[in-house]
Order: C-alpha cells, then sequence, then structure tokens
C-alpha cells in the first residue's frame, strides 16, 4: 500500500508551472488527483500530463477542496489572495511567490540547505528567490566548514526569470532585430534582445532594487543568521533560459580553492564544471534542464587573502523554482509532516 496525494497547481499554465507538471511526472510524485488552475485567461486550455489532456480551471474557493498540497506559481498578489485559503481547507501550500518569504511564521526553504525548517511549518511554504536558491546550494557546503563573514553577489539573469511571456517577447526582439525592425518591449522594461539592464524591481532608498534584497535578506534566513554581510547587484541578460552568478566570498581565515573544489565536488545539488585547459566553465546553455547548480573557475581572490571567487549557472526554473517547490514536498512527503488526515491512501 503507498501513499499518494491530491496536488493542486495555482498558475499552471506559466513558466515555472509547465515545469512543475514536467517534473511532477519525471520524478513519479505519488498523485492522487491533480487540479490545474491558473486565471480567467486560460479557460478552455488544458494540459497534458502523464499522456492525458486535464482541463486548467479558473482558480476559485471550491478548487481547494480536498486537496494535500498546492504548488503556489501565479505571482504575490494571487498567492496572498489564496494561499490563506487553501490553508483553511486542509491543504500546505508551497509558494513560489515572494508574498510570504520573510514572515517570521513561515519557513523559507532549499532542501540541500535548510529541510529541518520544514517541520514548523503552520500550512506555508516558501520556495525561495531563485538567485538565491542558486546562490544559497552552491555557498553552504563552504559556509559549514568555515563560516563565511561577506557576499558579493553578481548575476546575469535569464529572461525567463521574468515568466513565459518574457521568453516569447526576447525571442521576437531578436527576430525583429534581424530582419532590421525595431524591437518591441511590452513585458519588460526595455528590449532585452543584443541587451543587458539592471533587474526593473523597485528600487529602496539605497538604491538596491528588489531582487538584490531578495538575496541579501533570504539567504540570511536560510542560513539562520543575519552577521553574514552580503551584497548584490542583478542584471538581465539576453539568455532565454538559466541564471549566472558570479560569487566572492569572505572568510575569517584563508579557504583554498582546492579545499572548495573537494567540498563542492561532494555536495548535494552541486555539479562541478571545471575544465582550465579548454576555459570550459558553467554556461547557461549547458545548465538548462539541469537539476544540479554548475560551479567552477573557483580561485582565489588575489584582492584578499580570505576570499573566494566562483562561478555558478543554474536552471532558475527549475531548481530556482519548480524543482526546489517539489524537492519541498517530496520532503513533507517523506518526514510525515503533512496532515496525516488529509493524506488520501490508495493501494
Ligand atoms: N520564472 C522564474 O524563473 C521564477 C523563478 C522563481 C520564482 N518565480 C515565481 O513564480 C511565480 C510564477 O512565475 P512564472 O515565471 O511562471 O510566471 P508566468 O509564466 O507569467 O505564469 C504566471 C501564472 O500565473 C497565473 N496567474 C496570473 N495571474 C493569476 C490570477 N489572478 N489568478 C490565477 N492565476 C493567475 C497565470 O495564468 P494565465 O496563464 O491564466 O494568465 C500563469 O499560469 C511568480 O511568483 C514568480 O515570481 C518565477
Amino acid at each position: 500500500m503507498s501513499k499518494s496525494y491530491r496536488l493542486a497547481i495555482l498558475g499552471a499554465t506559466g513558466a515555472v508551472g509547465t515545469e512543475l507538471l514536467e517534473l511532477l511526472e519525471s520524478r513519479n510524485f505519488p498523485i492522487a488527483d491533480l487540479k490545474l488552475l491558473a486565471s480567467e485567461r486560460s479557460a478552455g486550455r488544458s494540459l497534458r500530463f502523464k499522456g492525458e489532456n486535464i482541463p486548467v480551471e479558473p482558480v476559485s474557493d471550491r478548487a481547494f477542496e480536498n486537496v494535500d498540497i498546492v504548488l503556489a506559481s501565479a505571482g504575490g498578489s494571487t498567492s496572498k489572495a489564496w494561499a490563506a485559503v487553501a490553508v483553511a481547507k486542509g491543504a500546505v501550500v508551497i509558494d513560489n511567490s515572494s508574498a510570504f518569504r520573510m514572515n517570521p511564521e513561515v519557513p523559507l526553504i532549499v532542501p540541500e540547505v535548510n529541510p529541518l525548517a520544514a517541520a514548523n511549518h503552520q500550512g506555508i511554504i516558501a520556495n525561495p528567490n531563485c538567485t538565491t536558491i542558486l546562490m544559497t546550494v552552491a555557498v553552504w557546503p563552504l559556509h559549514k566548514v568555515k563560516p563565511v563573514q561577506r557576499i558579493v553577489a553578481s548575476t546575469y539573469q535569464s529572461a525567463s526569470g521574468a515568466g513565459a511571456r518574457a521568453m516569447a517577447e526576447v525571442k521576437a526582439q531578436t527576430s525583429a532585430i534581424l530582419q532590421g525592425q525595431p524591437p518591441v518591449a511590452k513585458v519588460l522594461p526595455y528590449p532585452l534582445a543584443f541587451n543587458l539592464f539592471p533587474h526593473n524591481s523597485p528600487l529602496n532608498d539605497l538604491g538596491y532594487c528588489e531582487e538584490e534584497m531578495k538575496m541579501v535578506n533570504e539567504t540570511r534566513k536560510i542560513f539562520g543568521t543575519q552577521q553574514i554581510r552580503i551584497t548584490a547587484t542583478c542584471i538581465r541578460v539576453p539568455v532565454l533560459r538559466a541564471h549566472s552568478e558570479a560569487i566572492n566570498l569572505e572568510f575569517e581565515t584563508p579557504f583554498s580553492a582546492e579545499e572548495a573544489r573537494e567540498i563542492l565536488n561532494s555536495s548535494p545539488g552541486v555539479k562541478l564544471v571545471e575544465d582550465w585547459k579548454t576555459n570550459h566553465f558553467p554556461m547557461p546553455i549547458e545548465a538548462t534542464g539541469k537539476d544540479e547548480v554548475l560551479v567552477g573557475r573557483i580561485r582565489q581572490d588575489i584582492s584578499h587573502p580570505c576570499g573566494l571567487e566562483l562561478w555558478l549557472c543554474g536552471d532558475q526554473i527549475r531548481k530556482g523554482a519548480a524543482l526546489n517547490a517539489i524537492q519541498i514536498a517530496e520532503l513533507l512527503v517523506e518526514k510525515n509532516l503533512l496532515q496525516p488526515s488529509k493524506a488520501y491512501v490508495s493501494s
């Protein structure tokens, strides 16, 4: 006898929602029933899952009845509107948006880093920001050996980070430019094809954008310490999928590149990609569709005796969103952290 669970994906038609469906199928998550929810715009659509066409329903109160796990991926305002409804009806919500991440009562989980925090959930678990997930998977194994004092992160973020419509927009801009036409920007604030610009999330009084502050605040929450000094510069680049990050780490005592390489080589969720002879290091096209965060170019920082440099690429729709959410769901199931009475038993 095996347990299977009643799932709902809120935002099933989006970039992350589509990936959630693909991963639930390929990882063979035990599903008794699957509801696909989106906005009224998707009425009449259906999506393929395990060879079947499943209709997409507009989100409503009733949609959360008889659901064990909601994978929410429809933006912060939609999560704020519906997460409490789903929890009141007995579901656990794993939320991809930023709506609840810094709420002290909501665990913020990267399963390779702080899985134990999941035990404290009160119905909602937050999936961290994509750039934060990728960075924490690579930095945590080093931090465990020698606490990191300061992190300087520079990101190179793909169009897909802004959703399915942003990906389509960059493709259309690229083809317009190649045909001598002006690129049209409607989803992103400026043309991204053959261009780049600082992340366009709102700026605070110190000149940091929201995306940068997510890296600062969420990393501290996930690592369970406010002591790490973190600064970030987030840039959108004309890459279709997978984010890249240059990470500079400062420790109290020297951390040799060799030791870091050895640690990362056996760290969960990390794959070392380093061929110094051919100059082959992580690239977004090689990270696309991969579960692991690709890490390479690990080297001593020549400007600081206790500094270390590394470069990483990760599929932010996958490990930065959908995969991380499903790993959290798997953790809840494995550790029996869902309401037992809600689990649907099938033979
Ligand atoms: N893309 C990434 O790399 C990434 C990474 C980490 C986290 N996230 C977060 O994940 C969430 C989804 O991102 P995405 O990139 O998948 O966006 P997306 O491609 O734009 O998809 C948005 C999804 O939300 C649905 N939706 C929008 N408004 C809704 C409403 N009022 N009621 C019900 N459903 C609604 C859309 O349905 P319709 O098709 O019907 O409009 C669609 O299914 C966001 O919170 C985002 O910040 C994204």
